[in-house]
């Protein structure tokens, strides 16, 4: 074995422990999938497990319009946009701008890209970035990755950030990033208290809203203009991986910020632009998110009612106030042991366990789907009732 296979040979022995144990739950195989069900090794399950929250994956406008643009484009570009690029990835652009609100918006890889490529384009030495401690890690790679000097807040902590941001006055820009959604917890940045702090202390604040663009607020802009301050939002990014299905992020700001990360953000420049066909079915979701304000009702409605069965039943859903349901179990063991049977009563959810987060934090993350139906929900339900009183947790 060479050294550098030795080096790394934990992993095997630890993924090696956790398949005898019977409780691996990385990475599952689906066959197929189609709205709320996949087929996992020749079964079908109920998916409580992705961010397609408005059920939007395979409808046949976006299924429809992919097609169109894989036959007018081919595959890829095979090119970064800096070199070629097409008219779907420019109306995208153009209505990406519109649909949030600012006067431009420029596509990234993907939302991870975006984070670290718009981070490190924003800022330069002698700049402060301020941090919430929960950010996703596209976030925190991407402050890793800034030469300006980086400080962290507790997670939603206003006073902690003011006290923070009362200390930064010698820095060039301040600037302060946040989540809208809290993928982990589910819970929702304070945007009118982090607007009010930033105008106050004269900093800059970008919000990445991957899991609010679609299904937050009114006409689903996102999770300020759920808080009515979406005017207020100085850098605004989010992804079209989740309620806009497909594969890619975006940054969307002023005119002057978007061509400076357009023409020299290297993640955008040194990376091939997303497919058109990928391009073309976020343009579709888009529209239907604009044209269909039922479909958000509906996924309130179904998250309401999954949150409050949970609850009911004992569980702790860590105050999330949005589809994506986190259900706190306490401990790898039991986190991965609990995913385990309910897939085997037909449940899909995702287990979230160390190293990702903390042992004594370990949960499942659980979504729900504008497209679940009440039935499909009792079933989880009653799966989790089953589940937990069989292990003793509930
Ligand atoms: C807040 C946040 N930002 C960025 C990302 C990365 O998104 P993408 O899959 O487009 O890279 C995620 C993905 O889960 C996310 O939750």
């Amino acid at each position: 074995m060479s050294d550098l296979e030795r080096d790394f040979s934990h992993w095997a022995s630890i993924v090696e422990e956790v398949k005898k144990a019977g409780v691996y739950g990385y990475s599952a195989i689906s066959q197929k999938s189609s709205g709320t069900r996949i087929i996992l090794d020749g079964r079908e399950l109920l998916l409580f497990a992705n961010n397609d929250y408005l059920g939007l994956m395979d409808h046949p406008a976006v299924i429809e319009k992919a097609i169109k643009a894989l036959k007018d484009f081919g595959s890829s570009t095979c090119s970064s946009q800096i070199t070629l690029s097409t008219s779907i990835h420019q109306q995208l652009e153009s209505e990406l701008a519109s649909f949030v609100g600012a006067e431009d918006a420029v596509l990234y890889p993907s939302c991870y890209m975006c984070n670290i490529g718009t981070i490190t384009s924003i800022t330069q030495k002698g700049d402060v970035i301020i941090s919430d401690k929960n950010d996703h890690a596209s976030i925190i790679d991407g402050v890793r990755l800034s030469e300006a000097r980086v400080r962290f807040f507790k997670h939603n902590d206003m006073s902690h950030l003011e006290k923070i941001l009362g200390k930064c006055g010698g820095y060039g820009k301040r600037i302060v990033i946040v989540d809208g959604v809290y993928s982990m917890e589910g819970d929702l940045a304070p945007l009118p208290e982090l607007c009010e702090l930033c105008e106050k202390y004269d900093a800059i604040l970008i919000v990445d809203d991957a899991h609010g663009a679609g299904v937050m607020g009114e006409n689903g802009v996102g999770t300020a203009e759920w808080f009515g301050v979406n005017d207020r939002i100085d850098v605004k990014i989010g992804t079209l991986s989740k309620a806009l299905v497909s594969i890619g992020g975006f940054t969307a700001g002023g005119k002057n910020l978007i061509t400076c990360l357009r023409h020299s953000s290297r993640t955008c420049v040194f990376s091939t632009v997303i497919p058109p066909s990928s391009a073309a079915a976020s343009l579709a979701a888009l529209e239907i998110v604009r044209t269909q304000p039922e479909r958000r009702k509906r996924l309130w409605e179904n998250v309401v009612y999954y949150r409050t069965g949970l609850g009911r039943l004992g569980y702790n859903t860590l105050g999330s106030v949005t589809a994506i349901v986190p259900v706190l179990l306490g401990s790898r063991d039991i986190t991965l042991r609990i995913a385990i049977l309910l897939r085997e009563r037909g449940i899909f959810t995702v287990p979230i366990v160390p190293p990702a987060i903390k042992d004594e934090q370990s949960r499942l993350r659980t979504n729900v789907m504008a497209t679940h139906t009440k039935d499909e929900i009792d079933q989880a339900l009653e799966a989790f009732a089953i589940v937990g009183r069989e292990c003793g947790i509930i």
